[in-house]
């Protein structure tokens, strides 16, 4: 059984680029896609997806292939937009005020819906299930989570996903082992001290002398403690003390991020921030309460699977090398469970993602869907090889 994904009918690529048009016009926030949901729901209904029932109340899940099949590969789209203004200027620009799929995550969908058409058409031949996750609230960092949760990726062997990216032709594909993103954690730290009048220091517990010690020191965790070729960033972005020039409040309050690319500095810089922040705080005669939130972890992908992707891919898009960055997919969550790959496809376009000005070429979606279909026909085969191998 031969199967052709590479010459894909106009007439499919010219629906679903209404569809992408449509989810353009139509963006919706994370955990808020409820129309988003509905209209997927519709179009693989109409196409006689089985869709698979879930607890959540937004992102649509459906199988494909035959019941028998023993080995399962996951499909991955995400599905929401961002709370900002539309400035692309493009003729289906967001009826939505303040939403805008300045992500591009609406051309992940048509091309997952378009890879979920041509894959329903052979169904009965497929080497393996595919499952199709149309996933929530990827900028919210929670959606996988909920996926996860929900039971979506149990007895999945494999998930593949890719993201949009400025700055590449819609031909080309990004891909790299290991890791590509950067683990995303989160912090805010409230100062105790006790207010008193400006002129005299004495009778209070300064918390804004406590506050500058406290944003001086955090910075030498990263050039001071973590080994330089370990990439990290630890921002702090948020302060507030005070609110006239002649009282010494009792409260300061900061928050910030920090973004690594290594387990171990992840590790580091958590330990050396909570000890660094009570110690200065006591120093200062001052209480610190912290609150730090463990974030995604880094894109980590498979070394085989990422090989046999790349080599598949070659057939239809040039290959180029992903340059790893520190910003975050929670795409991740999933590879703490199951083996994945994440690729960049190249959309055309120079502005970057988040921009009010954003944009991405329609035709990427061509190659987001032969990137869905072929790699799947390709994992799912040598997913069965190698179980005949291990099972051997
Ligand atoms: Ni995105």
């Amino acid at each position: 059984m031969s199967f052709v994904f590479s010459k894909l009918e106009n007439e499919l690529i010219n629906e679903l680029i209404k569809y992408r048009h449509y989810f353009h016009e139509n963006p919706e926030l994370a955990f808020q896609e409820n129309n988003t949901t509905q209209k997927i729901k519709d179009i693989l209904q109409s196409w006689k997806i089985k869709i698979l029932p879930t607890k959540l109340k937004t992102g649509v899940f459906a199988e494909i292939g035959p019941q028998t099949a023993k080995n399962t590969l996951a499909l991955r789209a995400d599905i929401d937009a961002l709370p900002i203004q539309e400035e692309s200027g493009v003729p289906f620009s967001s009826k939505n005020p303040g939403v805008m799929h300045a992500c591009g995550h609406d051309t992940h969908i048509a091309s997952l819906l378009g890879a979920a058409f041509l894959l329903k058409q052979q169904e009965a031949d497929l080497p393996g299930k595919v499952r199709l996750l149309f996933q929530p609230a990827e900028e919210d960092q929670e959606g996988a989570l909920h996926v996860i949760e929900d039971g979506k990726i149990d007895g999945v062997r494999a998930i593949i996903g890719f993201h949009n990216t400025p700055g590449h032709p819609i031909d080309a594909i990004g891909l790299h082992t290991g890791i590509v993103s950067g683990a995303i954690d989160k912090f805010k730290v409230t100062l105790k001290g006790v207010g008193t009048h400006a002129s005299a220091p004495q009778n209070g517990k300064d918390v804004i002398v406590a506050l500058g010690a406290e944003l001086n020191l955090l910075q030498t965790i990263i050039s001071r403690r973590i080994d330089p070729f370990k990439p990290a960033v630890l921002s702090v972005t948020h302060v507030n003390a005070g609110n006239t020039w002649n009282v010494l409040p009792q409260t300061a309050f900061f928050e910030g991020t920090v973004r690594t690319a290594d387990k171990e500095a992840r590790k580091q810089i958590k330990t050396n921030f909570l000890k660094l922040v009570k110690l200065t705080a006591e120093a200062s005669d001052t209480q610190a309460d912290i609150d730090w939130y463990d974030g995604d972890p880094s894109v980590d992908n498979d070394s085989w699977l990422t090989e046999i992707v790349k080599n598949e891919s070659r057939k239809f898009a040039s290959i180029y090398e992903q340059v790893p960055k520190l910003g975050s997919d929670d795409f991740a969550c999933f590879q703490e469970h199951i083996p994945g790959v994440y690729a960049n496809i190249g959309n055309g376009y120079n502005v970057s993602a988040h921009n009010p000005k954003f944009k991405a070429d329609d035709r990427l979606i061509a190659t987001g869907v032969k990137f869905f279909t072929h790699n799947t026909i390709r994992i799912l085969n040598e997913l069965n090889k190698r179980k005949r191998v291990n099972e051997g």
